[in-house]
């Protein structure tokens, strides 16, 4: 797309506004997704949560979207390959999404090449996960086309650098890179923009708002808590994931069992661990996300909830986030040249 927002992102997706609302277990849910394709951005679809935690069969899913919205959607690919069962149902998920006409994938965690010659045949596009440099190589090797760098506020597994470094080290790969992390209110946006990313990929921010189906106490909680009310803990999925600082999140403690941290770190139980622990977190986080007492829960989110201080329509944030990118053009880059 051309205008006054355009980036490599938005040429490659066919979007209006750089603005990416992440994939997330269990908060993506379809009404989301489609929100906020319907207004510019683009919604990516979190293949488990749309199933076991929104209850639709994932085609039957992705055709809700679909009557919501004719924008764009994309669909995030978890390409972990430790279990043959789980990957050849994300392979068929990955069959059923280009089927339907989606056309971008976000991959994490393992290699994407499988993804990428299914998508690059079907003409999309593939944006990879990336913390660091290492990884980002990686993914453009196995054919990624972009590159989704999680910085150290973010939601989900975050990583360790900052924005900057990260768009530092990223900058030279030449592929387009989108900011995940810590962007909660449109100054975030216009900066890092600025700072010559191709877009913003946000989760917080979009749970705060009525469309998605997080309970109320959590969206609350997301509107008041600080950017240190924000902790890693290890004890839901067993690497760090960030979460609020509840009472109870104070009170269970941030690190693994003894157990579970001796089972990981031996090679004989570590993919049994993983395998407890990725079942586990699955039926928690669920339960955690819906259940509106809102006690002994895990409510994550990033950093970002610094900048969040109402809930509001999915579709008015887009607005409001394009409305000050494009009041704050034109900006230093130029959408052709290199990120950074
Ligand atoms: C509740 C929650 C769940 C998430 N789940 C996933 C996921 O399933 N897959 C994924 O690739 N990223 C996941 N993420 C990361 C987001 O897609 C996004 O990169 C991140 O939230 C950006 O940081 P922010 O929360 O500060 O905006 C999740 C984030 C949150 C907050």
């Amino acid at each position: 797309m051309s205008g006054p927002l355009a980036t490599r992102l938005t040429r490659d997706t066919g979007i209006e506004v750089p603005l990416v609302c992440g994939a997330m277990y269990p908060c993506s849910n379809p009404e989301l997704v489609a929100a906020v394709s319907e207004a510019g951005g683009l919604g990516v679809v979190q293949p488990i949560s749309l199933t076991y935690v929104h209850g639709h069969d994932f085609r039957e899913g992705l055709r809700l979207i679909r009557s919501l919205t004719e924008r764009p959607i994309g669909m995030n690919a978890l390409v972990e390959a430790s279990s043959g069962t789980y990957r050849r149902r994300m392979e068929g998920w990955v069959d059923v999404a280009l089927e339907e006409g989606v056309r971008f994938f976000v991959t994490s965690l393992g290699n994407p090449r499988r993804v990428c010659e299914a998508v690059h045949a079907a003409g999309g596009v593939v944006y990879h996960d990336a913390t660091e440099r290492r990884w980002a190589e990686k993914g453009l090797e196995a054919g990624a086309d972009g590159l989704i760098a999680v910085n150290a506020r973010a939601g989900g597994h975050p990583g360790d650098r900052t924005a900057t470094q990260l768009l530092a080290e990223l900058a030279d790969l030449g592929a387009p890179v989108v900011c995940a992390g810590g962007i909660g209110d449109p100054e975030g946006f216009v900066r890092v923009l600025d700072m010559g990313y191709d877009g913003v990929q946000m989760g917080t921010r979009f749970i705060a708002t009525p469309e998605c189906r997080a309970s109320e106490p959590y969206k609350r909680a997301i509107v008041e808590a600080r950017a240190d009310d924000i902790v890693r803990t290890e004890r839901i999925t067993g690497v760090p994931v960030s979460v609020i600082e509840t009472p109870y999140v104070r009170s269970v403690g941030t690190e693994a069992g003894p157990l579970a941290r001796w089972m990981l770190s031996h090679r004989r139980t570590k993919h049994l661990m993983r395998t407890i622990y990725a079942l586990r977190s699955l039926w928690q986080l669920k339960r955690a996300s819906l259940d509106e007492s809102g006690e002994r829960d895990y409510w994550q989110a990033g950093k970002s909830v610094a900048g969040i201080d109402a809930i509001e329509p999915a579709g008015e944030i887009v607005r409001r986030f394009s409305r000050a990118a494009a009041e704050a053009a034109p900006r230093g880059g130029a959408p052709d040249g290199p990120a950074g």
